[in-house]
């Protein structure tokens, strides 16, 4: 029976116990294959013990596995960034984790905050671009502490990676069964170098003539995901742009506690979390919810070619939202973290 490996990093926070959930609707989706799961300690706690991140040995492990799944990363006790850079980004980065794929779907017309939008309203997907821009220069600071000081951030576009995401959204395209429109979302009439994303976007889409294509800038992309999400279908964007974006995607689609994403090098070893952060404040008192771990973890199962056992999850989820068991997908809800588990694995 073909095995897939599975790491599993909980992370901190609200962390482990939403990735706990996850797995056990991973265990109970399976279906003629099976996973084996490898359990990684690496957070807050590990580094403040040990003081590291990602050892070696164990980034060469993971470099073998089929994919991993994350929890969270961030604790107050340590420095803004220190962790989430240390952990994240050495998997983004290490593993040359180019798309960042965040889908943008409302499952139920009770979760949207906006006014008369229905789920054949809100269906898109971002493709992040998630390995350049301003997220990957060092940063430079002249005279520091001086009256003079400046601080100097590299945004960085290449043509190669500009390519392989713009490429990947037009593939996402025509996989899916949407507008087959592709929105390319930068800042070129301030930002000078976006001008090499629109010229690499132009050469692209000439591959795929049947895709509508399309330009907006960041800031009208934010009111039109407010005002028309009907809109979109694909949106390809910048690292940056596509962090902030997807966290407003996350609340049209009905909140953090639904919004699941990819770190993905299509074939090879990837990475899938819920987009949320550890909220601290909530950690080990089961409140949070634990739906956008699970979508994390069927993307997972996509990932690796496990197509039907995905969309099995992903529709569970639909059922449990669409019950009246759940009232809602915040910390508020009073349905605990290991409980909406229980009803996804119901709904399986
Ligand atoms: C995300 C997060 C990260 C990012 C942080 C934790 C560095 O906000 O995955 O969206 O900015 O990419
Ligand atoms: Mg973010």
């Amino acid at each position: 029976m073909k095995t897939y490996r599975i790491g599993v990093v909980g992370g901190d926070g609200i962390g482990p116990e939403v990735t706990a959930e996850a797995v056990k609707v991973l265990k109970r989706a399976q279906d003629g294959y099976r996973l084996e799961f490898v359990d990684y300690p690496f957070g807050s706690d590990h580094y403040l013990r040990t003081n590291e991140f990602i050892p070696e040995k164990a980034f060469e492990e993971i470099k073998t596995l089929d994919a991993v799944l994350l929890g969270a990363l961030g604790d107050p006790r340590c420095a803004p960034g220190v962790v989430e850079r240390g952990i994240i980004f050495t998997l983004r980065f290490g593993l040359d984790l180019y798309v960042n794929l965040r889908p943008i779907r409302l499952y139920t017309e009770k979760l949207c905050p906006i006014k008369g939008k229905t789920p054949k309203d809100i269906d898109l997907v971002v493709c992040r671009e998630n390995t350049e821009d301003a997220y990957s220069g060092e940063a430079r600071f002249e005279k520091k502490g001086s009256p003079d000081e400046v601080a100097i951030q590299e945004a960085k576009y290449s043509w190669k990676g500009s390519e392989r995401i713009i490429r990947y959204a037009f593939e996402t395209a025509r996989k899916r069964n949407g507008k087959k429109k592709v929105t390319l979302v930068d800042k070129a009439n301030a930002v000078r170098a976006h001008d090499l994303l629109r010229r690499v976007f132009d050469h692209v889409a000439k591959d795929y003539p049947e895709i509508q294509k399309d330009n907006a800038y960041v800031d009208a992309t934010c009111m039109w995901l407010v005002k028309n999400p009907e809109s979109f279908d694909v949106i390809v964007t910048t690292n940056m742009f596509g962090d902030i974006l997807t966290d407003l995607g996350a609340m049209i689609q009905g909140g953090m506690g639904i919004a699941a994403g990819g770190n993905i090098n299509p074939g090879k070893v990837s990475v899938f979390e819920p987009i949320h952060g550890s909220a601290p404040k909530y950690k080990g008192l089961k409140k949070a919810s634990p739906l956008a771990a699970i979508l994390a973890a069927g993307m997972l199962l996509e990932h690796v070619g496990e197509k039907t056992s995905a969309e099995r999850i992903e529709a569970a989820v639909k059922k449990v939202l669409e019950s009246d068991a759940l009232p809602s997908i915040d910390a508020s809800s009073g349905v605990p973290t290991d409980r909406v588990g229980d009803m996804v694995v119901a709904n399986l």
